[in-house]
C-alpha cells in the first residue's frame, strides 16, 4: 500500500509517499520560515498563498523522488484541520482534486493524529497503553492511547502552547524565529539555576499546563536587566536555559504524573517542540525511571511533515474511514 500525505496546515508545505506504513519513498518540506522571519510569527494571507504556489511541484517532485508512478497511489492522505483556514484549504483542495482524479480514496487526518503517528514510522511496534505528548507551536496536549487510534484527552495547556512560549520568549530577547531551535542550542551552554523561573501549574492536580506565567516572568528578567545593557552571550545562554528547563520540567512532570496514575506502558513524545535537545533527554529519563518504553521520532519527524500525515493515514484507511469529496477543512477540529 502507497499513500502520499500532504500537510499544509501552517507554515510548512510538506508532501511525502510512504509504502506499507514504514518505507519513506519521499520526504519533501518547503519551509516558509524567511517568508515569515522579519513578522516574528506567521502570516496567514502570506502562508496560504505560499502553498498554492509550493504545492503542485512539490508533489510533482514527491512522485519523481519516490519513484512511485502517481497512478499507482493507493490514498490520498490530507490534513483537515485544526490550523489555519486558507492554508488547510490548499492543501485538502489539492488532496481532493488528485483522489477524485486518481480514483482513489481520501483519508482525512487530524494534525495532532498526524504528529502522533510520526512516533510509528519509526517505532511500529509501540506497547499499549500509552500516553502520548503532543508539543508544537499551537498545541500541548496528553493524551491516553490504549491502541493506534484510539486517543482520549487527559490534558492541555490552558493558555500559551509550549512552543508558542519558546517562540515569544524568543522574541522578547531578540533572538529571532522560530524560537525553539534557538532557545535549544543557546540552552545548552547555560546554567539552568543561574536565573529561577517558576514552574507554574505545576500542583494543579490535573493533567493541564500553563505557560503565560512563565513569560511574564521572563519579561520582568528582561525589563529588570535591560536587554541592551550589556548582556554578553553567558547572560542569555543562562536566560534561555533557566526558561527552557522550567518548560520541560512542566511538561515531564505532567507526562510521568499520568503515566503513574493511568498505569501507561509507553510514552510517546511528538511534535515540533520534541526536537528539543533536554525535553528529549528528560523524557527519556522519565521512561527509565518509570520502567516504561519511549517513543520519540527522530527531529525531522517531529517538525510539521507529510510522513506523518501518510502514517496517519494508514490507521484511517485500515479502518476505511474515507473523506467524502465534499469535506472541507475545519480550523480547529478537537481530536478527543
Ligand atoms: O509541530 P510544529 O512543526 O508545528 C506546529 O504544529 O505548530 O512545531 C513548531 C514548534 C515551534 O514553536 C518551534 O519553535 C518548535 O516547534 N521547535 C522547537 C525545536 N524545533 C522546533 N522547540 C524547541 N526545541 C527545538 N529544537
Ligand atoms: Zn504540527
Amino acid at each position: 500500500m502507497v499513500i502520499m500525505g500532504i500537510e499544509t496546515s501552517c507554515d510548512e508545505t510538506a508532501v511525502a509517499v510512504l509504502q506499507n506504513g514504514k518505507d519513506v519513498l519521499a520526504d519533501l518540506v518547503s519551509s516558509q520560515v524567511d517568508l515569515h522571519k522579519k513578522y516574528g510569527g506567521v502570516v496567514p494571507e502570506l502562508a496560504c498563498r505560499r502553498h498554492i504556489e509550493v504545492i503542485g511541484p512539490l508533489v510533482q517532485e514527491a512522485v519523481e523522488k519516490s519513484g512511485w508512478p502517481l497512478s499507482q497511489l493507493d490514498a490520498i492522505s490530507v490534513t483537515v484541520g485544526p490550523g489555519l483556514i486558507g492554508a488547510l484549504l490548499v492543501g485538502v483542495s489539492f488532496g481532493k482534486s488528485l483522489s477524485y482524479a486518481l480514483k482513489i480514496p481520501l483519508l482525512p487526518v487530524h494534525h495532532l493524529e498526524g504528529h502522533i503517528a510520526a512516533a510509528f514510522i519509526e517505532h511500529p511496534r509501540v506497547v499499549f497503553p500509552a500516553v502520548a505528548l503532543v508539543v508544537s507551536g499551537g498545541h500541548t496536549n496528553l493524551y491516553h492511547l490504549s491502541q493506534k487510534g484510539h486517543y482520549r484527552l487527559l490534558g492541555k495547556t490552558i493558555d500559551d502552547a509550549a512552543g508558542e512560549a519558546l517562540d515569544k520568549g524568543a522574541r522578547m530577547l531578540g533572538l529571532g524565529y522560530p524560537g525553539g531551535p534557538v532557545i535549544d542550542r543557546l540552552a545548552e551552554k547555560g546554567d539552568p539555576d543561574k536565573i529561577p523561573f517558576p514552574r507554574p501549574y505545576r500542583f494543579s492536580g490535573n493533567y493541564d499546563f500553563s505557560f503565560s506565567g512563565l513569560k511574564t516572568a521572563l519579561m520582568q528578567v528582561v525589563s529588570r536587566n535591560g536587554r541592551d545593557l550589556g548582556w554578553d552571550d553567558s547572560c542569555y545562554s543562562d536566560v534561555a536555559a533557566g526558561y527552557q528547563t522550567a518548560i520541560v520540567e512542566c511538561l515531564v512532570e505532567k507526562t510521568a504524573l499520568a503515566v503513574e496514575k493511568e498505569k501507561a506502558k509507553g510514552i510517546i513524545l511528538v511534535g515540533g517542540v520534541a526536537a528539543n535537545t533536554l525535553l528529549r533527554r528528560r523524557i527519556k529519563e522519565a521512561g527509565g525511571r518509570l520502567g516504561v518504553e519511549t517513543y520519540i521520532p527522530s527531529a525531522r519527524y517531529c517538525t510539521d511533515n507529510g510522513a506523518m500525515i501518510a502514517m496517519a493515514g494508514v490507521l484511517h484507511y485500515e479502518r476505511g474511514h474515507f473523506a467524502p469529496i465534499d469535506v472541507s477543512p475545519d480550523p480547529n477540529i478537537e481530536l478527543i
